[in-house]
């Protein structure tokens, strides 16, 4: 019998999201039907809302999610009914390319639910292949990971993408190690937890750069040794001059903009990292001097959701953040109800906000 739920809708490009009552299927072969308990709000939501992802409306959205298992479909092992689980985009495939050359974090043919999620007949496209703002949603075994249900699941769902995504920027994709020094340029969610993941990396020098001083001080308590404000300070100088001249080791670069992956670009020291983590829109070009890449050596690299592997990563952070060692509560700016989402997505675009977290 296929599970009627409310969940929030985007049904076309730029128009204000709806709540709507959506079909959700019994689990297959191979799927798992979750009851959402939290689901964050996350940009890429909006750039899906706005058109900017694909045309495929009308959208399913939310994918920052915990919750507990309801059904498993037939061949499922990794998770069992009642298990507390936070939702991942990664659901890696094992066959792919990347994934038989020992790098799954990269899998190219990542799993969703094979069944389609359905609005007056019309199948939905989930965010992500996710589509978490629902009181149920309908995933591959692969896209729930089961963790310590002792965390509250507002907190353990950020996990999900956004966080992850920080943390990962500065601890996988970026290698960041003790001693290091690290520049975070835009100290959103995403900046933010590349602080904390540098922090928790056992980087000595943490350089916060914003153009929003609210969002500086919040940097601070994320571990932030240094802020910049890039409207009243040229950052790269700033950095230089933080860093003995030299500038800092790893570069993260966590809003999507050229003007920052340049300051990024010259802020590192030679053969430092930089690390793109911040989604650019397809009209944005950089130009750099070809000298300046070549003479200053080291690496250009970008990070999709952190380099996570969810089933290494996500327990191990909720541990982490049970042991009191990582401050995901921090992200947690409010919680709100499902029929909320468009006013978050304007408190987003207001700045006032890291996440609003949708509660069922
Ligand atoms: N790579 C991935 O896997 C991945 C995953 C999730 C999100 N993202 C992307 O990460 C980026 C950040 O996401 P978020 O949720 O933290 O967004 P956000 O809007 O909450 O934060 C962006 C921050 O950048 C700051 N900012 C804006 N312009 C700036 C400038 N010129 N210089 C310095 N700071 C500036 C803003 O004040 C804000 O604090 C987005 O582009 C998002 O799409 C990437
Ligand atoms: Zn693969
Ligand atoms: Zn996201």
């Amino acid at each position: 019998m296929p599970h009627s739920v409310r969940a929030v809708v985007a049904r076309a490009k730029g128009e204000p999201v709806t709540m709507e009552v959506i079909e959700v299927p019994d689990p297959g072969p191979g799927e798992v039907l979750v009851t959402v308990q939290a689901c964050g709000v996350c940009h890429t939501d909006l750039h899906y809302r706005e058109g900017a992802i694909n045309d495929d409306f009308p959208f399913l959205l939310g994918h920052e999610a915990a919750g507990t298992v309801e059904e498993v479909g037939d061949g499922v092992t990794n998770v069992a009914v009642g298990d507390f689980v936070v939702l991942n985009w990664r659901a890696v495939c094992g066959q792919c390319r990347s994934c038989l050359r020992g790098r799954p974090w990269y899998c190219f043919a990542t799993h969703n639910a094979t069944q389609k999620m359905t609005l007056g007949g019309a199948e939905l496209s989930p965010a992500l292949g996710i589509g978490a703002f629902a009181e149920k949603t309908l995933v591959a075994a692969g896209q729930a990971t089961k963790v310590n249900p002792a965390a509250p699941p507002e907190v353990a769902g950020l996990i999900g993408c956004g966080v992850m995504a920080g943390l990962g920027a500065a601890m996988n994709t970026g290698g960041v190690g003790r001693g290091d020094s690290v520049a975070v340029f835009g100290c959103g969610g995403v900046g933010d937890a590349a602080i904390a993941g540098s922090r928790l990396a056992g980087a000595h020098t943490i350089i916060a750069v914003d153009i929003d001083d609210r969002k500086l001080d919040i940097a601070r308590n994320f571990g932030a040794t240094h802020t910049v404000n890039s409207t009243n300070e040229d950052p790269i100088e700033a950095i230089r001059g933080l860093t003995g001249g030299n500038g800092v080791d790893v570069a993260i670069e966590a809003v999507g903009l050229p003007a920052t992956y340049e300051q990024a670009f010259y802020s590192r020291d030679l053969a430092g990292t930089v690390v793109l983590v911040g989604v650019p829109n397809p009209e944005m070009k950089v130009e750099l001097p070809m000298i300046e890449v070549f003479g200053r050596g080291g690496t250009l690299k970008s990070s999709w959701y952190g380099d996570c592997l969810p089933s290494r990563d996500f327990p191990m952070l909720i541990d982490l953040y049970l042991q009191g060692r990582l401050d995901l509560d921090r992200f947690v700016s409010e919680t709100i109800a499902l029929d909320e989402v468009e006013e978050a997505f304007h408190a987003m675009e207001r700045g006032e906000v890291l996440r609003s977290v949708v509660v069922l």
